[in-house]
């Protein structure tokens, strides 16, 4: 056998009849312009090498082909095109077998429809998820996946972006075959060479027949596209799937093609396809934070939880359903009952949508504990501490677990905006501290800050890192300040919001202007969905220490003086009928801001939505810099992870940084400085903004690894 490299990543040599052609492009065979190369050349050499009958592709590995390569998007294209080198595969005058282990995605599945036949091993992973980069299969997806597998499936597997297992693929007919084993080389040898002795012909997608049912087809399409229009929310390129798999039933498959293309090329142009896989990257960039390579972290097994409400109710749902046993403490047998209560709610909630069996809900509690006495958490390898936001009361937990936890057992707290360094520097053992900020409801949340102190050490850090992947959340590293990132910028762009609505928007109007940038609720949903006395407890603690300079909007203390802390009373900034979730309007808030603005003298204008938006977003990218300049946020992009997976910011804008990058930066530092001529204490311009817009710079130009 003689190894023949088509290019460094693509590799193929005879094996007896057949020439296996072998992709190894590290870490997810991606393909990349070499990888293309390589693959086009070993079919003419498949084609013109007389000894050869049939090929077989294979990745090396743990993965098929995890798609196009992801990182050349937005540069200038480098031939040969992958629609090109599919088209070649397709076009190979002897049988072409795909053997698929791992992922197969996106174009690497498109590599696979291009095939003749296709064997897929078990743990595989089949899917065309180029719908959450903004885009569309652009390498024939769209047109071979409906010929083979019909267009109701191939617009499931398409508009979701979903992975199929190896068996529902060869259920759908995406492939012919699942391995009986684990081997690869072997299971893809062996069905080549069943196939030769079969004299099985050459067979190529694009003559498959399962568009045949022409008004079947056509009716998939129909309800796909009024589906599409009601959920995809603003994004771009769902619908221009459904256009491009129409066109598969339509047209002749060389006409569906070039229509896929062009519209391919009008997803990869648009901001959304930059939004989102700029977020791609950056929920793995947030991964490397340096303790994380420094360090090795603790063991994690057993977990405690130091209060049982909303969120240590949370959280230790969250650690049990990573598998893990908690013992949670309470302050006494009427709290942990509610504690208990708090967790058996959320299974139960599972349970009555028939998510979850009664036996399974049992096997889960089975590794809840409770107790009333901290002795319980003696073998604990990682404490949560989530009692009541006060310093003192949070100084004596973390005194008795100073004086309980076995020696190297790490401390955490789930502080919203205390000084951690207080904390840890109460106890015997501050390099054990650490912050770990869950997000409500902490199950379900998938932000993790990961707060880290002073003197904590390296290896807690990378424990904390360790304990997001085992529960599956997103980490990110923050430094300490009132705040952290995330209800730090949030502070700020609130009061921008308090501010619009005193000078005459109405919180309604605000709402709707931020929903329709993209974000699920406006900031007075949010407040009446988190309740209303939460921040004004924070307002009351914070009044001594306010700058009396700074503007301050009395309009949500007002209502909270009146008892309407949002939905959980009924009303807030909205009026909740008998329960209902969603508000609406309320004349009576609404003379309360009036009244306000006459006590404050000040006469209500009018504000554009465009205006609400320029300020809200101004006042959070501001104080993001702000975050990045003093180091509490490692660089943009942890910002922007921040506000995308804790706090709602449309994927599809990429989070704030982002977004401000593609706005221009010049652009909102003169924002700021035109808001500043009415309130230059609010308004001050982030030194780092200022700076990045001095030397022509960008907040991506800072989101290098660290
Ligand atoms: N292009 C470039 N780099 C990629 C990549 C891709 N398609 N897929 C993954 N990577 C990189 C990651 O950024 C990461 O890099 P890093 O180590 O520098 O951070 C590395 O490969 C490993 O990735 P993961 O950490 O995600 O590894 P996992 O083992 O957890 O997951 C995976 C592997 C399931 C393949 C996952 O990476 C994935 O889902 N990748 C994206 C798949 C995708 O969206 N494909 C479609 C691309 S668009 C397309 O094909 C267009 C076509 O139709 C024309
Ligand atoms: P909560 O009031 O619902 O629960 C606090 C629980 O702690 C109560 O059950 C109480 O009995 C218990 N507790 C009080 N002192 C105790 C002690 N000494 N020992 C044992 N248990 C004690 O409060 P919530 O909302 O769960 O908040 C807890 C912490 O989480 C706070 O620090 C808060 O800032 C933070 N947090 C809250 C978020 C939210 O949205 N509610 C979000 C993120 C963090």
């Amino acid at each position: 056998m003689t190894l023949t490299p088509s290019t460094d990543v693509v590799t193929h040599a005879v094996r007896g009849k057949v020439l296996l052609v072998t992709i190894d492009h590290a870490p997810v065979n991606a393909l990349s312009a070499d990888v293309r190369r390589g693959l086009a050349a070993a079919i003419d050499a498949a084609d013109a090498d007389p000894s050869v009958e049939a090929v077989l592709i294979v990745g090396a590995g743990r993965n098929f082909i995890a798609g196009a390569d992801i990182r050349e998007f937005g540069k200038p294209p480098v031939p040969p095109s992958l629609p090109d080198v599919c088209n070649r595969i397709e076009a190979c005058t002897k049988p072409v077998v795909a053997a698929i282990h791992g992922a197969a995605l996106g174009g690497g599945l498109e590599v696979a429809l291009a095939a003749h036949y296709r064997i897929a091993l078990d743990g595989a992973k089949l899917g065309l998820p180029e719908v959450q980069l903004g885009l569309l299969p652009g390498a024939g997806g769209t047109q071979r996946t409906p010929r083979l597998i019909g267009a109701a499936a191939a617009l499931d597997l398409i508009l979701s972006g979903r992975h199929a297992s190896a068996q529902e693929a060869l259920a759908l007919g995406l492939v012919d075959r699942v391995g009986s084993s684990d081997d690869l080389l072997a299971e893809g040898l062996a069905y080549t060479q069943e196939l030769l002795a079969a004299h099985a012909p050459v067979r190529r997608t694009r003559d498959a027949a399962a568009l045949a049912d022409r008004a079947a087809n056509l009716a998939a399409v129909v309800a796909a596209r009024a589906d599409t229009a009601k959920k995809s929310r603003g994004l771009f390129s769902p619908l221009k799937i459904v256009d491009a798999v129409e066109a598969a039933i339509e047209q002749p498959f060389d006409e569906g093609l070039r229509l896929e293309r062009k519209l391919f090329l009008d997803c990869l142009d648009s901001p959304q396809r930059a939004g989102l896989i700029h977020a791609f990257f950056a929920e793995r960039e947030v991964l490397k934070a340096p303790e994380t390579r420094s360090a090795k972290p603790r063991a994690l097994g057993a977990i405690g939880v130091v209060g049982g409400g909303t969120m240590g109710a949370g959280i230790a749902v969250a650690v049990l359903d990573a598998g893990l046993p908690v013992t949670m403490i309470e302050r006494d047998d009427e709290s942990l009952a509610r504690g208990r209560a708090h967790i058996e709610k959320v299974y139960d909630g599972l349970i009555a949508k028939g998510r979850l069996s009664a036996a399974r809900k049992a096997a889960v509690m089975a590794r809840w504990s409770g107790s009333t006495s901290y002795d319980a958490l003696t073998d604990a390898d990682l404490v949560i501490e989530a009692v009541f936001e006060d310093l003192a009361v949070k100084q004596a937990v973390f005194a008795e677990l100073d004086r309980v936890c076995k020696q190297g057992a790490v401390l955490a707290t789930n502080t919203s905006y205390l000084d951690i360094d207080a904390i840890a520097s109460s106890i015997s053992r501050p390099a054990d501290v650490i912050g770990l900020h869950f997000f409500s409801p902490a199950n379900i949340m998938k932000l993790l800050e990961v707060v880290v102190p002073k003197q904590v050490s390296a290896d807690v850090v990378a424990t904390a890192f360790e304990l997001a992947k085992t529960l599956r959340k997103t980490p990110v590293r923050a430094g300490v300040c009132d705040g952290f990132i995330g209800n730090r910028v949030l502070a700020v762009y609130r009061s921008a919001a308090d501010a619009m609505m005193e000078d005459g928007a109405s919180p309604y109007q605000i709402d709707a202007a931020v929903r329709a940038f993209g974000f699920p609720m406006g900031p007075f949903q949010v407040v009446d969905l988190a309740g209303g006395d939460i921040g004004w407890a924070t307002r009351k603690r914070r009044a001594a220490t306010r700058n009396p300079a700074a503007r301050y909007v009395q309009i949500s203390d007002r209502l909270c003086e009146r008892g309407w802390f949002g939905q959980k009373t009924g009303c807030g900034f909205y009026l909740y009928p008998e329960g209902s979730r969603s508000g609406t309007a309320d004349p009576e808030v609404e003379a309360i801001i009036d009244a306000e603005r006459e006590r404050a003298g000040i006469t209500p204008r009018a504000f554009t939505d465009e205006e609400i938006v320029r300020r809200y977003m101004a006042a959070m990218i501001n104080e993001g810099a702000n975050v990045v300049h003093e180091g509490i946020a490692l660089r943009p992009l942890d910002v922007d992870v921040t506000f995308l997976y804790g706090y709602g910011f449309p994927r599809y804008r990429g989070g704030p940084m982002k977004y401000a990058d593609m706005v221009g930066l010049p652009r909102i530092l003169a924002d700021i400085r035109e808001f500043a001529k009415e309130d230059p204490l609010f308004w001050q311009a982030s030194p780092l903004l200022v700076d990045l817009v001095e030397r022509g710079a960008d907040f991506a130009s800072l989101n290098q690894t660290v």
